[in-house]
């Protein structure tokens, strides 16, 4: 398949890329470079030995968008561009709003116009919001109350509607968990600009010694040890969900957990993190951090079922690679 992959030079989207052309799939990206840079392009090319195609634009930009849908006959989208932080999103709530909705129904006006009928979109798991763990795909929204939240909410529904009215449209709404690691290479990673606001990139700055110590944010949670629990799963095999969920995707509108179905408490990460690479970590207990809920982890069986997708690797591979990547690239 010939595929469009926006926001491919991010931290997902480079290594879905990856997949897709390991997968033995042909790749166009498009990307501002808002949030990234066109050197992790090059590593993918590196890695893989193969060829992608890439744009500079804003996929905002309709235009823009269509010239590239004119010059290349896609069979698929997959739309990674988007603005990703919590806190910025509440004080820049215009920007998130119209980046990330905008983006979307661009992309999906394309589609239509051009007759592209499978769109896999980066939903998020904050959709859940405060929901009872294992958060199961039938289960009432109530994103998180911040903009970021809301935006991929939106976009979830504009994206329903679409496929409602167009015939044939297949979409695969995917709600991933906690991202974290990096491709084995070190060549691709997590490579946020200034000071990480989640929490894998702090602790891989901290045993680098660029950040002081971490702060736990919070210890008096009703989970197993105090401190907030979630579902991190490798980068890698987040990027395979990708592929799987392109190559399996039937007409209608499907909504996929992407995690590893498995809870994890900061302490353990920070433990996890230690025992994997023989370092110790400096912390602090600090207070909760507004906004966050206590547990966060998903029911993974929807997608096993119906992709045949399960994500195969653990927790001490997550926290090897995440620090190979932080030791070497700077990209
Ligand atoms: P990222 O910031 O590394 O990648 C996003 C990419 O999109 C960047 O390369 C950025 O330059 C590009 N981009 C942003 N707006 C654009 C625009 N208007 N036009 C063109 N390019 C644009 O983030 P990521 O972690 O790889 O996340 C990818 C997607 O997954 C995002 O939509 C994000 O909201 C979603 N997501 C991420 C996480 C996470 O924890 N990383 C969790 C759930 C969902
Ligand atoms: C994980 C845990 C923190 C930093 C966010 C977005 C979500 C999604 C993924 C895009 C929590 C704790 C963190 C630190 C800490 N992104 N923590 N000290 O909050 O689950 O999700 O990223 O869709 O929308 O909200 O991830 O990595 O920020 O936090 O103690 O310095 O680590 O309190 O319990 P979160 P995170």
């Amino acid at each position: 398949m010939n595929i469009l992959i926006t926001g491919g030079a991010g931290f997902i989207g480079s290594h879905t890329c990856v997949a897709l052309l390991e997968a033995g799939h042909s790749v166009v990206v498009a990307d501002n470079l808002c949030n990234s840079s066109a050197a992790a392009l090059e590593r993918v090319r590196q890695i893989t030995g193969k060829e992608l195609l890439f744009y500079q634009i804003d996929v905002t930009a309709a235009a823009l968008v269509e010239g590239i849908f004119k010059k290349h006959r896609f069979d698929g989208v997959i739309h990674f561009a988007g603005l990703k932080a919590v806190g910025e999103s509440v004080e820049q709530p215009l920007e998130y709003y119209y980046n990330n909705t905008v983006s979307t129904m661009v992309l999906a006006a394309a589609c239509r116009k051009y007759g592209v009928k499978r769109f896999v979109f980066s939903s998020s798991a904050t959709v859940y919001g405060e929901n009872e763990v294992p958060f199961v795909e039938t289960m009432a929204l109530r994103p998180a109350a911040n903009p970021y939240g809301r935006t991929k909410a939106m976009s979830e529904q504009i994206l329903s509607d679409a496929a409602r009215a167009e015939p044939g449209w297949a979409v695969a709404l995917l709600r991933y968990f906690n991202p974290v690691g990096a491709h084995e290479s070190g060549l691709i990673g997590e490579a946020p600009t200034g000071v990480p606001n989640n929490l894998m990139p702090y602790i891989t700055q901290v045993a680098r010694g660029k950040l002081a110590k971490l702060r736990i944010f919070g210890d008096d949670y009703p989970t197993i040890d105090g401190t907030g629990v979630r579902d991190y799963i490798h980068v890698c095999d987040l990027a395979e969900g990708h592929l799987r969920a392109l190559e399996g995707l039937r007409p209608g509108v499907h909504r996929y957990n992407l995690g590893t179905g498995r809870g994890t408490s900061v302490l353990q990460l920070v433990k996890a993190f230690e025992k994997a690479n023989g370092l110790k970590l400096p912390c602090e207990i600090a207070a909760r951090r507004p906004g966050d809920i206590a547990e966060s982890y998903a029911d993974v069986s929807k997608a096993e079922r119906e992709l045949g997708w399960k994500a195969r690797r653990d927790l001490v591979q997550m926290c090897r690679d995440a620090w190979r990547f932080e030791q070497g690239a700077e990209i």
